[in-house]
Parts: C-alpha cells; structure tokens; sequence
C-alpha cells in the first residue's frame, strides 16, 4: 500500500508565496555527450556475441520481468474478499490510451466465472415479437462495429470524496480502462426480435451468482450499446466478461454487464434495491439524484505522479496525463503548475475518439522548485472539468460516486510527489 498523504499539506497560498518560476514552450532534452569510456558504447555487449530466443519460445508473449510492477493491484481492506472487490489500472505506467487487458482494472460482485463459448446463450424476451436465443456463434454472423471506449466505474475516485486519501494514480483514478471493443450493435439483435411499441427498457444481466443485473433505457440499446466478444484485437479476457459482455459507451461501468445471458425488453426499469439507493448520488441538500449514467468529462495526471516521481534532475520534463468525457470527445486539456491559479493548454495526442481516453502532454522545463500540477479537461459539449471544492458545493460531504473533481498533485523539489488538495 501508498504512504498516506501528509496532513498538513500546503495551502495554495503557503505554495504561492515561494512559487517556482516554470516555463513551458519548445524544450529540447540535454543527452549526455557522447564519447570514450562508456562500455555500453565502446564494447561489443553479451547479447551481441550469442544468439536470442526463438521463435514461439513463448507462444503468448508475457511482459519483460523487469516490468513485474507494472500490475493491477487491489487494496486488501476495501472488502472482506476478492470476488467482491475492485482492481486498479496502473495508469501511471502506462503510455498512449489502450489499457492491456492484463493489467486492466476488474470489478466483480461475485468473481469471475468461467463460461465456454460452447455453453454461452444470449437470450432476448420480453416485450418483442419473437424471443431469441443466440448461441456465440449466431453473434459471429451478424455485422459487426469496432471502437474504443473507456469503462469506468462509477466508484472510481469515491474514497477521494472527502479529502486525498491514496498516494498514487493507480488507486485515485485506477477504477477504469479503455479498450478497443469489437461487438455486434445490440440494435441489430433487438430489431431481429422486433421490438414492441410500448418498449421503453431493458434489463440486462450476467451468467454470474450476481448477475449484476441493470435497465438501461431503450433510447441508450438503440444507439451505441456493443455486445462486444474482442477487445483489443483479441477475446475478452475471463475477468472482462469472457466470451461476451455489455459495452455501454460513455455510461458507468456498472451497466457495462459482463458473461451477458440476458436482455429483456420492457415498459419500465426494474426498481431493483441497488437502482434505486446504491447508483445514486447524494445531493449537498439531501436530496439525491437518480439514474446519473453518464460519466462527466474528467482527467488525471499519470506521471509525474505519487508512483512516478521525478528521476532526473532539473531541466526538460515531460508533464503527461490522461482525459475523457462520456459525452463526447475531449476537446482541450489544461494543466496548471501553481495549483489551478495558472493554467496552459496542453498538446493533445492522437484522434480524441468520443467516449475513449485522450492522451495529452505538456513539455516544460523544470527548474527544481515544487508544483502543485492540476489538470482540468473540457469536453465537446463545452463542459468543464469541476475543482473538488466546486463538487463538494453541489453535491455535499457525504456523496461517494461520481467524483469527478480536478486531482492535484504535489511535486516537492526532491521530485518525490503527494496527493494533496489546495484551496
Ligand atoms: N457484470 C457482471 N455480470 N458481474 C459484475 O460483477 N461488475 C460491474 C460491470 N459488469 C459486474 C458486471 C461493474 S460494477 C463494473 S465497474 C464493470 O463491470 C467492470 O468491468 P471490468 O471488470 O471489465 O473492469
């Protein structure tokens, strides 16, 4: 487990008044020069005087040993078992937006279950003209959509609720990945059972003990919803919901139903106990708010961050994040190094897909005095990412899901980095 963060962590204005002067801008890296008396140039190496591993000496690739730490982790006294419990995304030693599925954050509510392709069904009922069952192969017949999409857990970040409480991005922000799913649209499935004009739900569950059972409206299946058997170029691993799972773009984890047998087509949502208490938000004045599935625009820092301290000295550092929105695409990420009094666009990466992790950096210069970095997305619709204290203001003290406020990270001058808030 992370060191706990420091109670007395700095104040914005403790931090302003010894501000360090950052700049950003074109920064180029300083390589050491190149010359005599270094080995690992002026020597023929080992690994160049014998030969390498064959082919298929590992049949599927594993990662190098010296990225053993690079792993989901859990965090033991969360829940009294694993099958009940959640995983973490080591996100701050991760690059680019794919999540490998080995080290993809899980949540099971009664573990993962094994389930062949031979004995998977998939069955339609309720009100359609024909109930259906489909096999794994019937899915394989129909067209089918490729896309990337993140999946995060409506708990991701709620034991950050009421003030910093985990030192490292794994745990803050672990709770989620993005994949690239292959599936058949769940319209396409619908509309082969014929759908009853009175329809407006459905209700979606897994082949697990818990079933994990959830309505979505009808609007929802018939948009972007995947019933989805790949991701990322290959089958869905058993904790992902191997052979088929629910992809619900944009929309909370929980809906995204894993070892899918079942969806039935109705008039109304089923009121089940956790619907209608444990997926809501509570609301600063009591009240709570209901069926919040998508997932507002949010961001972290991945490194510099508490699990990735500055290596290296003063000079060009690379500050790196991730963004996204169930809304939409990203469209601009800022990051701040004085705590959010300042802030600088950041550059984007790659295409900013809708409803996937977005990629930004921000080359700066750092000259060896402490940061208080913050990121803050915007998303297509033109919403912007809340601080926590604006969160709390709106939602109160007590709310747990849907914790999407802006993460400050404290890089000291030794380069070590903290979880901290600022007001
Ligand atoms: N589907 C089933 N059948 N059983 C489950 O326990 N957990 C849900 C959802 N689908 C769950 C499920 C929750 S709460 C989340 S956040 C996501 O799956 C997590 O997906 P992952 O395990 O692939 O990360």
């Amino acid at each position: 487990m992370t060191k706990p963060p420091k109670p007395n962590s700095p104040s914005r204005r403790q931090f302003l008044a010894g501000a360090a002067a950052v700049g950003a801008g074109t920064v180029t890296p300083n390589p050491s020069r190149a010359g005599a008396g270094d080995p690992l140039i002026t020597e023929v190496q080992d690994w160049a005087r014998a030969l390498g591993d064959g082919v298929v000496t590992t049949p599927y690739g594993l990662p190098e040993p010296a990225e053993f730490d690079v792993v989901r982790r859990n965090i033991s006294n969360l829940s009294n078992t694993t099958t009940s419990s959640p995983s973490f995304t080591p996100f701050h030693a991760l690059e680019g937006t794919i999540t490998p599925q080995g080290c993809a954050f899980e949540r099971h509510h009664s573990g993962a279950i094994e389930l062949s392709k031979p004995d998977y069904r998939l069955m339609i009922n309720g009100l359609v003209d024909t109930p259906l069952v489909f096999s794994y192969g019937d899915l394989e017949r129909f067209p089918r959509e490729t896309r990337v999409h993140f999946c995060e857990c409506a708990g991701n970040g709620a034991m950050e609720w009421r003030g910093p409480r985990f030192n490292g991005v794994q745990y803050t922000h672990g709770m989620m990945h993005n994949m690239e799913y292959t599936g058949v649209p769940l319209r396409l499935l619908l509309q082969e059972a014929g759908i009853d004009p009175s329809a407006k739900w459905i209700y979606v569950e897994g082949a697990d003990a818990s079933s994990n059972g959830r309505s979505i409206p009808l609007d929802k299946a018939l948009g972007d919803v995947l019933v989805a058997f790949k991701a990322n170029g290959e089958a869905l691993r058993r904790e992902h919901g191997y052979p088929v799972r629910l992809v619900v773009p944009g929309w909370e984890g929980n809906l995204w139903v894993k070892w899918l047998r079942r969806v039935e087509v109705r008039d109304s949502p089923v009121e089940a106990r956790e619907e209608t208490s444990k997926y809501s938000d509570l609301l600063g004045d009591g009240r709570a708010r209901k069926w919040s599935w998508a997932m507002d625009a949010k961001s972290m820092i991945t490194a510099p961050s508490p699990q990735m301290p500055v290596g290296h000295g003063t000079g060009p550092m690379v500050i790196t994040g991730l963004a996204w929105s169930g809304r939409g695409a990203i469209s601009k990420v800022d990051v701040s190094l004085d705590g959010g009094r300042n802030w600088q666009q950041a550059r984007l990466a790659g295409g900013c897909d809708s409803k996937a992790l977005t990629r930004f950096y921000l080359d700066i210069r750092w000259d060896g005095q402490e940061m208080l970095l913050q990121s803050r997305a915007t998303d297509e619709t033109g919403y912007v990412q809340p601080s926590k204290d604006a969160l709390r203001a709106l939602r109160g003290e007590s709310s747990f899901y849907h914790n999407n406020g802006i993460q400050t990270w404290w890089v000291q001058a030794s380069g070590e980095v903290e979880n901290v808030e600022v007001s």
